[in-house]
């Protein structure tokens, strides 16, 4: 096997070892997937400044992330069904989160249950929370929460309705795998994800079937969502969820800057401008586009509104990537399919080197622009360098 260096290394194993199934729903974004290729486009296009002859001997990428200690600005963010990339995928991606010291938020739609993640991994996580037509089942799952000991509640926006991603709806996308002659023929190409998905009883959506009347399999995804999630969610929602979670509150898949600065408004301590790895509204632009606007909205804000966090996702599979979305403004980032990629490819360890790698990348990056603390990272660090800076070099 070649070395693995990068995250895009990661990428390539992920897509020889998963089902096409589980792959397709990771990788793909909605309908043209224009949305899904801006992200990492945005990336792309930007430049940064080199500077030369600033002591670089001791440099740091640490921080706090809503008051917990951080090894670098990110944190893993919520996908569902990881435990269809890899054997119980959630308890490995939380103890690769808890090794590496980066947050990591649990998925409503995940295989693994909250309970089960919570007696897996000894440090604390995140839940993230979709609103169901049921308020009640949203109520206890925050309770569920709550007793696991999570310590902030990310609450998703985006997806009152599902995006369409051709590829899921091509294969029939379902957790379990339905057994049709195809998908057989396919597990059987992939033999050590289908050993590992023998050895465990954690196949199906783990904090849902069993917890919900009436709900037992979950054969289609999309058809289950449609029928679950609330086309009907309003900010008074967000009020009510806001109230009873009663703890540190994340308000994930915002881009508009006025729909920022309600969330930031209505008290959310962090607010991640997100299209949801291009996975919703197709034509909507990159999340690293939206972010200027979203600060510009939410600095703005009287009193303590002002100062909420504000993170971005979409498209980051490097440190340099991390880097331009902090120099813009970002207080962190998340990462979904960089890490899926690692648990896909390696489990625990590639999750952990996913992690590491974009640390390090971080880190280099940054000393190379001239800064020493990952705190200290703004705008001044792209190409061009700023005006004014350049001429008193000249003159
Ligand atoms: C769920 O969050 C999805 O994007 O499929």
């Amino acid at each position: 096997m070649p070395a693995i260096v990068e995250v895009a290394d990661l990428e390539r194993l992920h897509r020889a070892r998963v089902p096409k199934m589980f792959y397709d729903y990771a990788a793909s974004g909605s309908w043209s997937e224009t949305t899904l290729r801006d992200n990492r486009r945005a990336f792309d296009d930007m430049r940064f400044n080199q500077r030369v002859a600033v002591d670089l001997s001791t440099r740091s990428v640490a921080c706090e992330l809503l008051g917990q200690k951080a090894s670098l600005p990110l944190a893993l963010a919520p996908i569902g069904m990881l435990g269809m990339q890899h054997a119980d995928g959630e308890i490995h991606a939380a103890r690769a989160a808890a090794a590496q010291q980066v947050p990591f938020i649990l998925s409503t739609m995940s295989i693994c249950s909250i309970e089960d993640v919570a007696a897996s991994c000894d440090a604390p996580f995140w839940f993230q929370l979709y609103v169901m037509r049921d308020h009640g089942f949203v109520k206890s799952l925050m309770d569920r929460a709550k007793a696991a000991g999570c310590t902030a509640l990310v609450l998703t926006l985006d997806l009152q309705l599902l995006g369409q991603r051709h590829a899921d709806v091509r294969n029939g996308l379902s957790a379990p795998p339905k057994l049709t002659l195809k998908n057989l023929m396919n597990i059987a190409l992939h033999p050590r994800w289908a050993l590992g998905m023998l050895g465990t009883q954690r196949r199906g959506f783990g904090n849902i079937v069993g917890h919900v009347k009436g709900v037992d399999d979950m054969s289609s995804l999309s058809n289950w969502t449609a029928r679950q999630f609330d086309p009907a969610l309003s900010w008074d929602d967000v009020a009510w969820i806001r109230d009873y979670w009663d703890g540190p509150l994340i308000i994930k898949g915002v881009l508009d800057p006025s729909d920022c600065a309600q969330a930031a408004s209505m008290g959310a301590h962090a607010v991640v401008v997100s299209n949801h790895g291009g996975r919703q509204l197709d034509g909507a632009p990159a999340s690293l586009a939206a972010l200027p606007l979203a600060l510009e909205a939410i600095k703005a804000l009287p009193g303590r509104a002002s100062r909420s966090e504000v993170w971005v996702d979409g498209g980051i599979r490097s440190g340099q990537d991390l880097l331009k979305a902090l120099a813009l403004g970002a207080d962190a980032a998340l990462i979904g399919r960089a890490f899926v990629a690692g648990l896909g490819a390696l489990g625990q360890d590639g999750v952990e080197k996913a992690v590491s790698f974009i640390r390090r990348e971080l880190e280099l990056s940054m000393a190379f622009c001239g800064v020493t603390d990952v705190r200290e990272v703004d705008r001044g660090i792209f190409w061009p360098p700023p005006h004014r800076e350049l001429q008193s070099a000249l003159t």
